[in-house]
């Protein structure tokens, strides 16, 4: 019997490990009925496919971005590979945007030497490459998707990892021998009180392969992006960098340039010099605003996702400044891999934010991160494909490892502001060691403490800044 790779996460990291994997089964887990962060994604997809641009020039502003702690041939091999990742969207069925000329739209964000930026939908971009794989999931023969799948459980045989287990939507759980699991779950956004991720984004894969024992690292290194629409709620509406790009700019409550003399790049300055000012400001009781009015052209046309979240919350981006805040955008740190996917558990494969392979080092560059999810999603998908038929099955008695229980809905708030105040945009030894003792009083509440704890003890090793990883009490200051 061919036992299915199993597939824990249904972004575009997922669902393109899974079509990569034609013609070996795959079942296809999926827990939200929110949608996957890759959806909520405003940026587009980062390719050298200009004239003049390089992927060497594509790679050298990713590690300049990731404060050089990339993996260099991790980099190299996924920038090299986003120009063919572009056109194996367009094979999907993925409409970029195209100019007058016919040649494709490029758009320049911070950080990028060059307009590489390829959208598709203007800022609805993810929402466009799930669409897109999404159809071809479901077109596709050898894959069976599930949706409202909880995964809980690994099942460890002959010291692999062989199965997963998980809860259904009706549920009754379901325990599912694999000939591996990839996970691909995601990020950790929404244990912060603020997120641009969906609610689900809590760091479920990562705490599973920890209590499993995998390889995690560069678990401090957190991406707090600048500027979500402070409504209420837990998952804001994103304020796409784009904006500021087009002209919009940042102002205080009392109507000061928020940036000046802080950067020489002013409102386009690193996602994390902005996020910290805005952090600072709001710290002090102030309030923080974009003004989008100066953008021209038409804007809902430009910004659909932005008009219509602003327009939900009765705000006119046109005729009136927006109130922002940072919010937890997407973690660079997660379960150690290899350019293959591999962890250092035989049988466990990650991809996708959920794992760290050294692409984004200590902070990602924009729109590089659905590029990485296709591109190694394809790459993990066609390497199982091609070595399944050969890897010997798991023998010996079987072992399941839990993620354990959750925490109780209402102790959740309180975790969430717990990790804000210490493991924020800004940190500090005391505010740290104070949250790791709290939440090593507390571990026993659920697995999400735990996974916090995690992260908090790789913020206290960090005894330095690096990247978006920011330490007032190392020598440095806001
Ligand atoms: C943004 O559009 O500001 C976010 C894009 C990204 O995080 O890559």
């Amino acid at each position: 019997m061919t036992l299915p790779i199993v597939v824990v996460g249904s972004g575009v990291a997922g669902m393109a490990t899974a079509l990569a994997a034609a013609p070996h089964p795959v079942r296809l887990l999926c827990r939200s009925s929110e949608g996957s962060a890759s959806a909520f994604a405003q940026g587009g997809v980062a390719a050298a496919v200009g004239a003049g641009d390089t992927p060497a020039a594509h790679a050298a502003d990713t590690i300049e971005a990731g404060a050089g702690h990339n993996v260099v041939q991790v980099v190299e091999w996924i920038t090299r590979a986003a120009p063919g990742t572009i056109r194996w969207l367009e094979a999907q069925g993925v409409v970029f945007d195209h100019g007058a000329d016919g040649e494709l739209t490029l758009g320049r964000e911070g950080g990028h030497g060059a307009h590489r930026i390829v959208h598709a939908g203007g800022d609805a971009t993810g929402a466009a490459l799930v669409r897109a794989l999404r159809a071809q999931v479901e077109r596709a023969a050898h894959i069976r998707w599930q949706g409202g799948a909880e995964v809980d459980a690994l099942l460890m045989r002959g010291g692999r990892v062989a199965g997963v287990r998980c809860r259904g939507a009706d549920g009754r759980d379901e325990e599912i021998e694999a000939a591996a699991v990839v996970l691909a779950t995601g990020g950790i956004g929404a244990l912060y009180p603020h997120t641009s991720n969906p609610p689900g984004a809590t760091g479920s894969g990562l705490a599973l392969a920890l209590a499993a024992g995998a390889a995690v690292c560069d678990l401090e290194f957190m991406q707090f992006h600048p500027t979500a629409l402070a409504v209420e709620g837990h998952s804001l509406p994103l304020l796409t960098e784009a904006l500021r790009g087009a002209g919009a700019h940042l102002y205080d409550g009392e109507g000061r340039p928020l940036m000046t003399g802080l950067h020489p790049l002013g409102d386009l300055a690193p996602r994390d010099v902005v996020a910290r000012r805005v952090w600072q400001v709001q710290r002090e009781g102030g309030t923080t605003w974009l003004d989008t009015t100066p953008i021209e052209g038409d804007f809902p046309r430009r910004f659909p996702t932005v008009f219509a979240s602003c327009q939900a919350h009765g705000l006119d981006p046109r005729r009136e400044r927006l109130p922002i805040t940072p919010v937890a955008h997407f973690h660079m740190g997660g379960i150690a891999t290899d350019l293959d996917g591999v962890t250092s558990l035989p049988g466990l494969h990650a991809v996708g934010e959920v794992a760290c392979n050294g692409f984004h080092g200590a902070n990602r560059l924009a729109s590089n991160s659905l590029l990485e999810g296709v591109a190694l999603g394809r790459r993990l998908g066609a390497l199982l494909a091609a070595s399944l038929p050969q890897a010997s099955t798991a023998h010996g008695p079987a072992r399941w490892i839990e993620r354990g229980p959750g925490l109780a809905e209402a102790a959740q708030p309180a975790l969430r502001e717990l990790l804000w105040k210490a493991a924020g945009p800004v940190r500090d030894t005391a505010r740290l060691r104070d949250a790791w003792r709290t939440c090593q009083a507390a571990e026993a509440s659920g697995w999400q403490v735990r996974l916090a704890k995690a992260l908090l003890r790789a913020m206290r090793l960090r005894r330095r800044s690096l990247g978006a990883h920011f330490r007032l009490d190392c020598g440095c200051s806001l």
